[in-house]
């Protein structure tokens, strides 16, 4: 049984400084997964983020017959071959703590008749939301037992179908848009805003057609297949958004985040510090297999502006929320966020986990159905806070500790391995402490 970690966080003066944050779990999930699929070739990956969600698909994977092989010199790297077909697993798969990894998997296995398999997960995994994806699998002709993890998969030959997803979820359209590649016909998913385009980007870099309809509704043709990739993974703008958040809420902090991700479908964190007053500078635009990819620098002020989010702004900043909710308990102002009950089916019930903690340190917060209010600027207190086995809660409140009174003490952090091992090391780097 793993040990529960706890952190605890001082007050901070600044943050000062230049750092490379972890490697974007989402596209290291693609990128391991396209590559198990792609055959006739090598595939290498650069830099993919070794977290234990990123570890879950890797071990899926491997479970399931791809070859893959990780180095560290001088920097990590991966290669991925598909030398063998895809074989059943005598055990079932763990998918861990990874909502990536069992949707996205769940539509490759689905798909191909010679498979038979069952994903599993942690506690948090196995209650959060299948029905999303099995729904429209099944409507394509899949064999799926279960409504929650553990999902039992009979793999059929599937036909395409057109589907209208209720909720704007990179994972549901990624799921059906893998299904699809083998399905017969066209698979066409449309969402109501646009969640992040990463599966686009990736398939069309590896050769295969995205047919569009608008900027809402994305499809594939059956019959087509991944070619082996070569991709340096850059770093992920979820993690780079709590040194964003600590040093906009720290006046007289300057940092320079490299080589992070700006594809326009996760930059909505950006657009919220341009609300708040908080510019960043991005330098060196440049291009990754179809990801664009920047420095950026992030420089702290004073007089923050409060913000609101909600429509179309939330699929870009999703799991920005709990860290952007503690930067509006320092703006002048009531802060509001809505359609975003994305939130409470997430690795916690974030709308809650984020309330009760920002509560407990002595902000004033209102929760909605889909969204919070929450009031500053006020002089946060430490408090003792159980990020509940929640990775972005328990980042998200170290961050306010950096600004709170006295030292503050999260418990049960441990899951700031699935995203972001180095997480504390980067965060002392960074740090000059009050
Ligand atoms: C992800 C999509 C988002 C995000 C998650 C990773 C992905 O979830 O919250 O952390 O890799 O596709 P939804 O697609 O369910 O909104």
């Amino acid at each position: 049984m793993t040990k529960p970690k706890t952190m605890t966080i001082r007050k901070a003066l600044g943050l000062k400084g230049t750092l490379r944050p972890p490697s974007d779990k989402s596209l290291t999930h693609r990128a391991f997964l396209f590559a198990a699929m792609a055959e006739g070739g090598l595939s290498r990956i650069g830099n993919p983020l070794l977290g234990e969600d990123c570890l879950a698909t890797i071990d899926c994977l491997t479970e399931t017959g791809a070859d893959i092989e990780i180095f560290d010199d001088p920097k990590p790297f991966a290669i991925v071959a598909r030398n063998t077909p895809w074989t059943s697993p005598d055990l079932p798969l763990d998918c861990g703590n990874s909502g990536t990894t069992i949707r996205l998997l769940a539509g490759v296995l689905a798909s191909n008749p010679a498979l038979h398999a069952t994903l599993t997960g942690d506690a948090s995994l196995s209650r959060r939301p299948m029905r999303r994806i099995t729904e429209p699998l099944k409507q394509m002709g899949a064999a799926i037992e279960g409504e929650t993890a553990p999902l039992t998969i009979s793999g059929r030959l599937l036909t395409g179908i057109k589907y209208m997803s209720p909720v704007a979820s990179a994972q549901v359209k990624s799921c059906l848009l893998l299904a699809g590649l083998s399905a017969t016909g066209e698979t066409w998913v449309s969402e109501p805003s646009l969640s992040r385009d990463h599966t686009e980007r990736m398939f069309e870099a590896l050769g295969i057609e995205i047919l569009r309809e608008g900027d809402l509704a994305v499809g594939v043709r059956g019959g087509q297949k991944l070619t082996p990739l070569d991709f340096n993974v850059p770093a992920d703008i979820s993690s780079a958004a709590f040194f964003m958040v600590a040093a906009a809420m720290l006046p007289g902090s300057k940092i320079e985040l490299q080589e992070v991700g700006v594809n326009p479908t996760r930059t909505g964190v950006l657009d919220v510090l341009a609300q708040v007053g908080v510019t960043i500078e991005m330098r060196n635009l440049r291009d990754e297999v179809g990801e664009p990819v920047a420095e950026l620098i992030v420089s702290g002020k004073s007089d923050l502006r409060p913000f609101q989010i909600s429509g179309a702004l939330v699929p870009r900043l999703i799991d920005e929320i709990p860290v952007l909710a503690v930067l509006a308990t320092q703006c002048n102002g009531v802060s509001r966020i809505r359609d975003a009950s994305e939130l409470r089916v997430k690795e916690s019930d974030r709308i809650e986990t984020v309330a009760n903690g920002l509560r407990a340190m002595g902000a004033q917060v209102e929760t909605h159905p889909d969204g919070l209010d929450i009031h500053g600027p006020v002089q946060l207190k430490a408090a003792i806070i159980d990020a509940n086995g929640d990775h972005r809660v328990a980042m998200a409140f170290a961050i306010a500790g950096l600004v709170a009174e006295g030292e503050t003490t999260i418990l049960n952090a441990q899951t700031v391995e699935t995203s972001y091992p180095n997480f504390e090391q980067d965060l002392k780097l960074l740090t000059e402490l009050a």
